[in-house]
């Protein structure tokens, strides 16, 4: 290995990126680092440029002028968009998978047939072109439900319904759906034994789509995160499909969908740096996605995150290295879509054994956080390494304690929220040992008087990912937790239970 000096540039803005800049700075053979364009944090650290992540031309220009030696890749957009390719064929050294390899983020629906095809175990799925397929998919799911007319039907049969398309069905045969046209007439629907009785079709049908049942919906592009719907029962997937395939909400992500069967069990990311022929997991990591305490509440981009996580025992990490990471590098090399990069399975462990939910392209956010808190290794080397197609001459070296990161968001985040709130403590915080604030959501503000230093102030949902080794879990929470309380801004908030309680999937 060389010991030649290395200029670097990261690509991306949020704590991710901040944690990749932190811990490249570490390494003995980094002149400078640029961030692109960075936030408050990797100002301070770094230096900041401002060119957009999907801004190719404006990237390779500054990468030719400032001598890159390496550039890394955040976010999964420029991936899917192509920012490898145009790097490499400017003869500029890049850390990620080409755009023909990001596809397995890009597009569900390859990912889940890559799978299919490689036996990599996931849940099982269906890929629809249109709504009307997919809702006739979802409503004939199976029921067991009896349907019997009650008072003054003319109808006087039991109706033994299979699916919930036959029941709405059944329900129109005694009832007329304008209702006006059959007064008197009830329809009483058994389930398991327990009879209801309902005097208007509406109320029926609504019973019906009521029922439990476990669907997710996939919508098959890019959609920031958001395209993904775990449906409680018929009614919640018969929306899901309107919003993604006839309302559009996703734009062309919804072109085409998946539904796929409800996973249960604990989740699980297993991270891992390959070069397409050397695959290293990085230890294990949990992060917590719903936005409130105890696992309530919309989904988010991730409210905190810890690692090593005690379900992933070296079993289970080697089952998932075997069943999974292996067998999908191949089955990607196979199909000519070599992959470099940071493989990202994200997992359920269910009773039959880890499953796939997704796969991601690059490295997780928050999960980036706290993996590269413990690791010891020179990061830079390894992301040459396997940017060179040389990752089997290297090996990783991690701290045995545990880290914790608690994000600090904005007032009403995910939901609408202010920017450009002053953050104070920050400096306080910094002097704490074996904490490191990462930043996401903030920007600097020069203040107007002359003299006076630039201010931090927050400039997104997700705020702060404040992060913290301990000797045991428990004290790299608290730590976490001390220094999150010390830090203030107006309206911050954060979850209480990181690391305290493992989450949980949705149910
Ligand atoms: P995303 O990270 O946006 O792709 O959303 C994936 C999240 O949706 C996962 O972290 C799970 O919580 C949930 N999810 C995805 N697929 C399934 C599934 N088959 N069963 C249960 N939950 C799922
Ligand atoms: N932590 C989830 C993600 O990075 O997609």
């Amino acid at each position: 290995m060389g010991v030649k000096a290395l200029k670097v540039l990261v690509i991306g803005k949020g704590g991710r990126e901040h944690a990749l800049c932190w811990k490249l700075k570490q390494s003995p053979r980094v002149t400078s680092i640029y961030c692109a364009p960075g936030n408050a944090g990797t100002a301070l650290d770094v230096q900041n440029v401002a060119i957009e992540p999907t801004d190719f031309r404006g990237l390779v220009q500054f990468a030719k002028r400032e001598g890159i030696g390496l550039a890394v890749v955040g976010p999964e957009e420029p991936l899917v968009k192509g920012i490898v390719e145009v790097f490499q064929r400017e003869g500029l050294r890049i850390f990620g998978p080409r755009r023909e390899a990001a596809e397995l983020e890009g597009s569900k629906v390859f990912a889940k047939d890559l799978m299919r095809q490689a036996g990599i175990p996931t849940a099982d799925y269906r890929v629809f072109r249109s709504a009307p397929d997919a809702e006739h998919f979802a409503l004939s799911r199976e029921v067991a439900l009896t349907v019997r007319s009650r008072g003054r039907s003319s109808l006087r049969h039991t109706l033994h319904c299979r699916t919930a398309a036959e029941t709405l069905e059944a329900i129109d045969r005694i009832m007329d759906p304008r209702e006006m046209l059959s007064p008197g007439v009830q329809v009483e629907i058994e389930e398991r034994g327990q009879k209801r009785v309902f005097s208007t079709a509406a109320e029926a049908r609504d019973f019906v789509l009521g029922r439990p049942l476990g669907l997710v919906l996939k919508a098959d592009g890019l959609a920031a995160g958001k395209g993904v719907f775990v449906c409680d029962n018929l009614r919640q997937a018969l929306d899901g499909i309107d919003q993604i395939m006839v309302r559009r909400i996703f734009g062309q992500a919804g072109d085409c969908l998946i539904i796929e069967e409800r996973l249960d069990g604990q989740e699980l990311s297993v991270l891992a740096v390959t070069d397409g022929r050397t695959i290293i997991p990085l230890e294990s990591s949990q992060d917590y996605k719903r936005a409130y305490d105890h696992d309530e509440g919309p989904n988010t981009g991730g409210m905190g995150a810890y690692s090593p996580t005690p379900i992933a025992t070296p079993e289970l990490m080697e089952q998932v290295e075997r069943e999974v990471l292996v067998p999908a590098i191949h089955a990607l090399k196979r199909a000519r879509r070599p992959f470099r990069g940071v493989l990202y399975a994200g997992l359920m462990l269910t009773n039959q054994g880890p499953k796939v939910l997704e796969f991601n392209v690059r490295f997780g956010d928050p999960e980036t956080q706290v993996v590269l808190m413990r690791l010891k290794s020179d990061l830079l080397e390894v992301l040459e390494a396997a940017a060179d197609e040389r990752l089997d001459t290297v090996s990783l070296h991690w701290d045995r304690r545990p880290a914790v990161t608690v994000v600090m968001a904005s007032e009403g985040y995910p939901g609408h929220y202010e920017r450009d709130r002053l953050i104070q403590n920050l400096e306080a915080v910094e002097r704490m040992p074996d904490v490191k604030v990462f930043h996401a959501g903030t920007t600097l503000r020069a203040e107007a008087a002359p003299g006076r230093e630039a201010r931090v102030v927050t400039d997104g949902g997700r705020v702060l990912n404040v992060t913290a080794l301990g000797e045991t879990l428990a004290e790299a929470r608290n730590r976490a937790y001390e220094a999150a309380r010390t830090i203030k801004f107006p309206g911050a908030w954060f979850r209480q239970d990181i690391a305290a309680a493992t989450p949980r999937s949705r149910r």
